[in-house]
């Protein structure tokens, strides 16, 4: 056996623990798999004291990630503190100066510094991986950049935040409303520090941009993910999209179209019979489409101690074997500026909206929708024996989202309908 690979670790959370517990549980498994021990030789967290359920005592210790990341006893840097700027982006840096290796599970700090982190690190002649930034255990970045490496890729959808899959489902198998189930999914310890990560689309729309770089070989670019969160998604859309045979996701779409590169991160009706409709709770879900491959789509947990820790341990793995492979799956010099697509490719929409009960309302809707050059496909008018307004239902043809908003503009000019209509689109997957 060769020397072995001996871990820093900074950060000791529910993943970094997990990573601990591999790494001590697994040492044979690992060895045989790679050929050589793999090791922790020093940890470092914010706390000292407080009982992991892992043994860390026979580690050394370091109060600062900047000084573990600089150690000569340590090979690999494995950062898992989060955050997109302050201790991990400095102690990431600082182990690339030393020439170490660095494996992150930082979605958020690769989403806005990727670009260069992967630049220094190639510079530098270390790897630069973050299996575990995307979609906690599945393997989405191996899949990308080894699997389909012969693929030029044409799409990439997904479902990237469980919290939001599980605030979603819930109302629906509850018939909860979104603030019960928020509520639910905080008391439960689901939601970020700062929920609007989770319910904003900003989690998702991080590891969005960071898979859109390796489908499409262009810089990260988080700034061109169009965003929008789940908190105006109200019960009556989840039971009316249902009654109409669809689900709501908080959905990201990637593809390259000729306007430029389109990235999406908000709520969209999927097919109920599809398997992104069919994705209930906390799971994750992503869908790469290869002009070779077709279409394949991966399943699995998103988060949580084990998952994530197993798709850090993926990156350890390939380190301790000596496989090197780009950050993004090519030199970072040969990504390409994206220029964002700006508009959203056409596609039909679901409209709800709370009409006045009197003469000639859905005609002046009808109306303006046409004069917007947006067709009608299908139309419910829901029972309503005390309100004075009618909850009704449009599915649109195909149409672009301008169009679109013509139309809502030109609705809201009428005066029959009470407040702004939603709108959600209606994704082909
Ligand atoms: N908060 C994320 C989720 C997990 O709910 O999926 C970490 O990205």
């Amino acid at each position: 056996m060769t020397d072995p690979l001996r871990l820093g670790i900074a950060g000791l959370g529910t993943v970094g623990a997990g990573v601990v517990k591999i790494v001590q549980r697994k040492a044979n498994l690992l060895a045989m798999r790679s050929g050589r021990p793999v090791v922790i030789t020093a940890v470092s967290a914010r706390t000292r004291d407080k009982d992991r359920g892992v043994r860390l005592g026979e580690y050394a210790w370091e109060d600062d990630p900047v000084v573990l990341a600089r150690r000569d006893d340590v090979d690999l840097f494995v950062e898992l503190m989060g955050g997109s700027d302050g201790p991990a982006k400095a102690a990431t840096e600082a182990a690339i100066a030393a020439g170490k290796d660095v494996v992150t599970a930082n979605k958020a700090m690769l989403a806005i510094h990727g670009q260069d982190l992967a630049a220094t690190a190639e510079a530098a002649g270390v790897a630069l991986r973050f299996e575990a930034a995307v979609a906690g255990g599945i393997p989405v970045i191996k899949s990308l950049t080894e699997g389909l490496s012969g693929n030029e890729i044409t799409r990439v959808m997904g479902v990237m935040n469980g919290t939001c899959n599980y605030i979603l489902t819930r109302m629906q198998s509850a018939g909860l409303s979104y603030d019960a189930v928020f509520r639910e999914a905080h008391e439960l310890g689901y939601l970020e520090a700062d929920p609007t990560l989770d319910v904003g689309g900003i989690d998702a729309g991080h590891k969005l941009a960071l898979l859109s770089a390796i489908a499409f070989g262009t810089e990260v670019d988080f700034a061109g993910v169009q965003l929008e969160g789940i908190e105006r998604i109200a019960s009556a859309d989840i039971e009316q999209a249902a009654d109409m045979g669809f689900r709501i996701k908080l959905l990201g779409v990637a593809q390259m179209t000729g306007r430029g590169l389109e990235q999406r991160m908000s709520p969209c009706l999927v097919p109920a019979d599809s398997p992104l409709g069919q994705l209930e709770g906390g799971t994750n879900m992503v869908v790469l489409e290869g002009d070779a491959v077709g279409q394949i789509v991966l399943r699995g947990a998103g988060a949580g101690e084990g998952p994530t820790a197993s798709a850090v341990m993926s990156d350890v793995m390939d380190i301790a074997r000596g496989i090197r492979v780009s950050t993004f799956g090519q030199p970072a010099g040969s990504l390409t500026r994206p220029t964002p697509a700006g508009t959203a490719t056409p596609a039909p929409y679901y409209l709800r909206m709370a009409l006045q009960d009197k003469p000639g309302a859905l005609a002046k809707v009808a109306t303006a929708l046409g004069e917007a050059g947006v067709s009608i496909d299908r139309m419910r008018q829901y029972q309503h024996s005390h309100e004075t307004t009618a909850p009704v239902l449009i599915v649109t043809h195909k149409t672009t989202r301008e169009a679109l908003d013509k139309a809502l503009a030109g609705i809201a000019g009428t005066g029959v309908a009470d407040g702004r209509p939603v709108a959600i689109r209606i994704e082909a997957v």
